[in-house]
């Protein structure tokens, strides 16, 4: 069984690098590698394009969505936020406002009555900086001037530093607001499928497990995704069970009438689209186990957050392609409920409850 490590701290400090004029390949892509792991990134939302790791057979495997064309994560009108940085407040801003000291501030509506990932000026859409890179290691920053995310006013300077080591991939974030009390809140948001799509017996992630040893409860959501407000605290097997035992599939639930609906948009979006709580974790335990049997790999998050957003890829509409690294003869897309988005972050519209 291989395994990889993902960790993800968030800190809140002042830095200053040293600018070098780092340089990318020639299809654009910054590569950093350690014994285990090959990273590749783009400067456009501080974007992951290709995460190889090593299968059960010893041979590299890319294990998260992307395209081989870099000038297509632009273009691409699905935009999913595809292994981006998502800023300056990822997630949902229940029905665009929040209260500041007394001041109610609008946010742009993107997502049904809500606000998602800041609306349309968000930081997944932006050319970062790059201002550091080594063999192992690069850093990534963003100057976001007041309001240009609509409603959220003060500037603010954002970081990531993403490094590897050995089987680890570690994920920096920083940020610093000067000016303002502002929204703030970060997530990496990279999409897995540990198989790289060519497991031929499904090109769903249901036979995926996933294991949440802290996460017993999670936020209840109305039907646009959004919390209530009330916690939930899921049973052994019921269908937001995760934490129970180890070695349950994220289709576990499949079976089960609410699968179908789960995750909102009346009905229609299956499998999860959430938050789950992580409770009493010890420092740097694993608080996420994802593993496939297919390819023999396990991916191991560790995080200083709260809790993770799982998204079971239920929008996919099986219009976006592959990369050629990925798929197989007949599976060149991205195919609904393929993929598995886990992002590590603070309580999801926790500005306003
Ligand atoms: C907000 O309003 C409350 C109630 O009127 C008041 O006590 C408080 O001082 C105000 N806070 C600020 C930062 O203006
Ligand atoms: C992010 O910003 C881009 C560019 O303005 C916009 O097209 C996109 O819809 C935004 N994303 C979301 C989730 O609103
Ligand atoms: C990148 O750096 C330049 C020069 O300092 C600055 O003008 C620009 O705003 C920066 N871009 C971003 C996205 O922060
Ligand atoms: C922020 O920008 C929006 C338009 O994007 C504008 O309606 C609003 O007045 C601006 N707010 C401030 C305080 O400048
Ligand atoms: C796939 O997952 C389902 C549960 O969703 C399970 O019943 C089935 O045995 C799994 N198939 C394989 C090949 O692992």
């Amino acid at each position: 069984m291989r395994c990889f490590v993902l960790a993800l701290p968030v800190l809140a400090a002042a830095t200053s690098v040293v600018a070098q004029a780092p340089k990318p390949g020639k299809d654009g892509k910054y590569t950093i590698s350690s014994s285990g792991i090959k990273a590749q990134f783009i400067p456009y939302g501080a974007t992951l394009t290709n995460l190889f790791v090593k299968d059960k057979n010893g041979e590299d495997v890319d294990v998260v969505l992307g395209y081989d064309d870099i000038d297509y994560y632009p273009k691409d009108p699905g935009h999913p936020v595809y292994n981006s940085i998502p800023g300056r407040y990822v997630n949902r801003i229940g029905k665009g406002k929040y209260t500041i000291d007394n001041t109610t501030y609008d946010t742009q509506i993107n997502d049904g009555t809500n606000t998602l990932h800041s609306g349309t000026n968000n930081w997944s859409y932006r050319v970062w900086n790059v201002t550091e890179a080594t063999k192992d290691s690069i850093t990534f920053t963003v100057k976001d001037a007041s309001n240009s995310s609509q409603g959220m006013l003060g500037l603010v300077h954002g970081q990531v530093t993403y490094s590897v080591s050995g089987s680890t991939w570690k994920i920096k974030m920083e940020a610093t607001s000067p000016e303002a009390r502002t929204p703030l809140m970060l997530t990496q948001h990279t999409y897995f499928n540990l198989d790289a799509f060519k497991n031929p017996d499904t090109n769903k992630i249901w036979n995926h497990t996933l294991y949440l040893p802290y996460s017993k409860r999670y936020l209840v959501a109305d039907d646009g995704a959004l919390p209530t407000g009330k916690i939930g605290t899921a049973a052994p097997n019921s269908i937001n069970d995760f934490a129970s035992r180890p070695g349950l599939f994220l289709g576990h639930a499949r079976s089960d009438p609410k699968f179908s609906g789960n995750c909102g948009g009346g009905g229609a979006c299956e499998g999860y689209n959430g938050y789950f709580l992580i409770d009493d974790a010890p420092k740097d335990a694993v608080v996420v186990s994802l593993g496939s049997e297919f390819s023999g790999i396990t991916a191991d998050l560790r995080t200083d957050q709260a809790g993770i957003v799982l998204y079971s890829c239920n929008w996919m509409d099986g219009t976006a392609n592959l990369k050629s690294t990925q798929g197989t003869k007949t599976v060149k897309k991205v195919g609904r409920s393929s993929c598995v988005a886990i992002e590590a972050q603070d309580y999801v519209d926790g500005i306003n409850q």
